[in-house]
């Protein structure tokens, strides 16, 4: 008997939509030229579009930056199925037998849903009923990957983790939240936990704020079937901004294993303060952009996107105030938010601390100097920013602002991993660390859930209208709520506020 592994096959149902050409392709191309890709690896393409496997080698060539070699293409392959259907799941065992005749199946199999929220419970009953799993061990897994949407509120979400569960262990599921992988998300536990000024600092006594953005320039693209019924709070919120909160938040976990880390997590997501019915007018904005024209360029409206529905209520925009209820965050609000069309692409959190006291040195207008911030920039330039107040050179005590900054694209050649590179490497290896847990996934859609229900039902909670371009609802000002202090309006680079913005 050999020792060889058994054939790694990764099964993609979805490989002909949009997020396998834009992102799974490209990644495991780059992975393949790593020599990071398990081996031997073969991918299964599952579509309904009709396609050979030369066609399908050729979408493959396409997506990828760099041509793929033909040995990596050699080991591709294509199954035209609907996956909706019943009887897809005796074709995909027919062409895994027909793949690979020698090996009495205990194949790494690795099913990755990549599919509308629709087809989820369809592609794992017709998986269970199919019987591929049952035979895997010793040698083999089954493993599956779930791209968001999970589900569409707590109940829904409950429904599909209670169906994976049927069909595969905790371990095995890996719930695809991409904000995870990237390299400056994961970078919030290293700046935290490896800093001594950092870790001392983080916590009510000096932090007065927290606040998370993530801006997008552009509208809704090709996606008004999704995004109509999604809107960003299920888009962006529910899943990616959480999850930052979760870092930024949580307690030291007891060790870098994913069960640590997910442990304290999940403790963060259950202690935020759900919104009290009364309190969400108060603490929520939601927004949809409209016509504006942007440096001479007419930009459409929300409403006016092709597919979008003239009365659509969709929010493009959303932010909200919410509290964690541990100790160490005991009233320090943590202000989110995020919106399509707004002026720039940014995503950054920021730490906002407390201001000295107005003795020794203060404004003219006798309040206390600008506080320190702390920006922990996640994209683009990607990097750390420190902002703090120093003495004017000269003869009388002034001060001014200063920063210090760090930049990744200082580091040179060093590459950040995209992070679909990431996480598909992780799930090659089982690693569980960066992706939600389905206790997670229904903690977040526990914070949700009770603002959906009241923008749903109530029509007196105000969906303001915002121009293509702007930061969003002026009333957004209102969440931060400390007189003389607005949110950090960012620019695509990272710096001080003002004067390196061009939008
Ligand atoms: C996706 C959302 O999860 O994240 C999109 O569905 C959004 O609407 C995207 O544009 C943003 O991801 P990134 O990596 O470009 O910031």
């Amino acid at each position: 008997m050999s020792d060889e592994p058994p054939p790694t096959v990764l099964i993609l149902f979805g490989a002909t939509g949009d997020l396998a050409s834009r992102k799974i392709y490209p990644a495991l191309c780059r992975l393949h030229e790593q020599n990071l890709l398990p081996t031997p690896f073969t991918l299964l393409g599952v579509g309904r579009t009709p396609m050979d496997d030369a066609a399908f080698r050729e979408r493959i060539r396409t997506a990828c930056s760099n041509p793929p070699p033909s040995d990596f293409l050699a080991r591709t392959h294509f199954l035209a199925a609907n996956p909706a259907s019943p009887e897809a799941y005796p074709q995909l065992a027919t062409k895994l037998y027909r793949l690979f005749p020698k090996t009495p199946i205990p194949l790494r199999l690795l099913f990755y849903l990549s599919v509308p929220p629709a087809l989820l419970v369809p592609i794992v009953d017709g998986l269970v009923a199919s019987n591929l799993c049952r035979s895997s061990p010793p040698k083999g897994w089954c493993r599956v990957v779930v791209e968001k949407p999970f589900g569409s509120d707590a109940s829904s979400a409950r429904t599909l983790n209670l169906r994976l569960a049927s069909a595969f262990s905790e371990e095995s599921i890996f719930r695809m939240d991409h904000y995870l992988g990237k390299e400056t998300v994961q970078n919030i536990l290293a700046a935290r936990f490896s800093n001594t000024f950092f870790e001392a600092l983080w916590h009510r006594t000096h932090v007065r704020r927290v606040e998370i953005t993530a801006a997008e320039d552009e509208g809704i693209g090709h996606r008004a079937g999704y995004y109509d019924q999604a809107g960003a709070l299920r888009d962006m919120v529910q899943n990616h901004l959480l999850q930052i909160l979760a870092f930024l938040a949580m307690e030291t976990p007891s060790s870098l294993q994913d069960r640590a880390i997910r442990r304290e997590t999940l403790k963060v997501l259950e202690s935020i303060r759900p919104i009290p019915r009364k309190r969400i007018p108060l603490d929520t904005i939601r927004g949809q952009y409209l016509r504006a024209t942007l440096k001479g360029t007419s930009l459409p409206g929300y409403r006016e996107e092709i597919g979008i529905p003239s009365d659509s209520r969709t929010e493009t925009f959303a932010a909200l105030r919410l509290f964690v209820d541990i100790p160490r965050w005991h009233n320090v609000p943590f202000c989110i938010r995020t919106g399509k069309r707004l002026p720039t692409r940014v995503t950054e959190a920021v730490i906002h601390f407390h201001p000295t006291p107005p003795l020794l040195f203060r404004q003219d207008n006798g309040r206390p100097l600008p506080a320190n911030q702390f920006i922990l920039r996640i994209q683009p330039d990607e990097g750390l920013l420190l902002r703090f107040n120093l003495k004017t050179p000269g003869t009388s005590f002034k001060t001014q602002e200063a920063a210090l900054e760090f930049h990744y694209r200082s580091l040179g050649s060093l590459r950040l991993p995209d992070a679909y590179e990431r996480l598909l490497l992780d799930v090659f290896h089982g690693d569980g660390t960066l992706f939600p847990t389905a206790a997670e996934t229904e903690a977040a859609w526990n914070v949700i859930d009770p603002i959906l229900h009241a923008w749903q039902t109530d029509a007196t909670i105000p969906l303001y209208g915002y121009p293509a371009g702007s930061w969003g609802p002026e009333a957004v000002e209102t969440l931060i709520g400390e007189p003389g202090e607005t949110w950090r309006y960012p620019c695509r680079r990272l710096s001080m506020d003002g004067e390196f913005c061009e939008l």
